[in-house]
């Protein structure tokens, strides 16, 4: 599982509740969080959820919800964010990690300023961002990355 996904996690909430995966693949994050006690929901274009469209799930609203290696291939980011805003309970934390656009290794054309500026638009509080450099040690992936995070609350 994202393990700085897991270290928000341990900050911010007391017990389990509620989360919702955006881009969940192969639902790897959904499932460590079951097997935690959260009730989980994850959605991918693979399941049916175009996230390039409005997504307002019928199980909101959630404590929790993120996105990992998602945002940067979405081309409506404006939408993408009211969809985790609208999916999220008042108070409610978020998210996301993506490439950054000095990433040698994506192609992804996102700041930290831009992403910055979508989220406080949309009218999130509390956002946090920064640029950090992860080395990717699965198998068939192995290489460095610049990983750009952005956390907040509704
Ligand atoms: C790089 S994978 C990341 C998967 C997972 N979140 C993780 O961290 O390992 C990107 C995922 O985004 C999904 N995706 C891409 N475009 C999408 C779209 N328009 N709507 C929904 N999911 C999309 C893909 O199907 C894929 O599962």
């Amino acid at each position: 599982m994202n393990i700085y996904l897991k270290k928000l996690i341990k900050e911010k909430f007391i017990k389990p509740l509620k989360v919702l995966d955006l881009g969940a693949e192969d639902f790897l994050d959904v499932d460590h969080l079951r097997q935690l006690n959260w009730i989980c929901e994850g959605v991918d274009i693979n399941n049916g959820v175009d996230l390039e469209k409005y997504f307002l799930s019928s199980n909101y609203p959630f404590d929790l919800v993120f996105s990992n290696y998602v945002i940067h291939k979405i081309k409506n980011r404006e939408q993408f964010a009211k969809i985790i805003f609208d999916n999220l309970k008042k108070d409610g934390w978020f998210f996301i990690h993506t490439f950054d656009k000095t990433d040698e290794n994506s192609q992804s054309v996102l700041t930290e300023g831009y992403l910055y500026e979508i989220l406080s638009n949309q009218g999130f509080r509390n956002i946090k961002t920064k640029v950090f450099s992860f080395y990717d040690n699965q198998e068939n992936h192995k290489r460095w990355h610049k990983i750009l995070e952005a956390t907040g609350q509704k």
